[in-house]
């Protein structure tokens, strides 16, 4: 809501085919700095393939992708990831036997170029001590800090994700999925954990909760099979008669 007149992503004509399918297909996306976007629509329609493009984990086949109006197109991830882009992953992908403390740590040491070179070098793990309380704290793990990660909840597990993706103090963070699989309380938890780490960052989401959607997306891209359906404020995209026919479409299938 408080977005400036910045452009802090943006696609132009953005394609992926992956053996003549097109799984993206000229996407123009534009997503201003201090906005909070979601990306919606059925399943397959190319969230997950956008979100790859943006990070850079797939290439495009065409068009091309700015960050702050600096052209990314076709770097790697760790070069879009120093530029500010930082992304969650829609299955959940943690080191079960590392504790959420040392989880967050090590995002921290991999963000300071020491990498997993230095892993368990004892100095070096206490280093950034006060920065993980902090963090564990924003997403209410401190109480477990120090329980090995595959002994959490599922909502746990996907509150460490969060922590692990703000370690990177991102300016720009991509979430596939957050509330995936979870029951209403872990989804108001995440829906309000969400919001308060989006206070002074750009966020694009994608999740196929509307309530989700509705409670913290300022503005909802539509996607259906690679390409944008609709886009604009949640309230007018929400009536949209070909929004209603492509999820209606879905369910049809189901
Ligand atoms: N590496 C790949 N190789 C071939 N096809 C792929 C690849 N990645 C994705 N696809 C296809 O591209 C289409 C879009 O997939 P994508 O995962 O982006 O959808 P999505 O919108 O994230 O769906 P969901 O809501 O189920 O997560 C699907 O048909 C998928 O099978
Ligand atoms: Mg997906």
């Amino acid at each position: 809501m408080t977005t400036s007149g910045r452009v802090a992503l943006r696609t132009q004509a953005l394609t992926k085919v992956f053996r003549g399918f097109r799984a993206v297909d000229a996407v123009d996306l534009e997503v201003r700095e201090g906005g909070v976007h979601a990306l919606v629509g059925p399943n397959g329609a190319g969230k997950t393939t956008l979100f790859n493009l943006l990070t850079g984990f797939v290439s495009p086949t065409s068009g091309t992708i700015t960050v702050f109006g600096e052209d990314v197109t076709g770097k790697r991830p760790e070069q879009v990831a120093r530029r500010g882009v930082a992304r969650s992953f829609q299955i959940t992908s943690l080191f079960e036997n590392l504790t959420s403390r040392e989880q967050v740590e090590l995002a921290l040491q991999g963000r300071t170029g020491q990498g997993f070179r230095f892993w368990r070098t004892e100095k070096l793990l206490g280093r950034h001590r006060a920065r993980v309380d902090e963090l564990l704290a924003e997403v209410g793990l401190m109480p477990l800090a120090d329980k090995p990660a595959g002994l959490l909840a599922y909502g746990q597990k996907r509150a460490l994700e969060l922590a692990l993706v703000l370690a990177l103090d991102p300016r720009v963070m991509l979430l596939d999925e957050p509330t995936a699989g979870m029951g209403i309380e872990d989804v108001d938890r995440t829906i309000e954990l969400v919001r308060r780490i989006a206070a002074g960052r750009t966020v694009v989401f994608v999740d196929h909760n509307m309530h989700v959607v509705g409670s913290l997306a300022d503005r909802v891209t539509v996607l259906q099979q690679g390409k944008v359906l609709v886009e604009g404020p949640y309230a007018e995209v929400r009536g949209d008669e070909r929004v209603i026919t492509a999820y209606l479409g879905e369910a049809d299938h189901a």
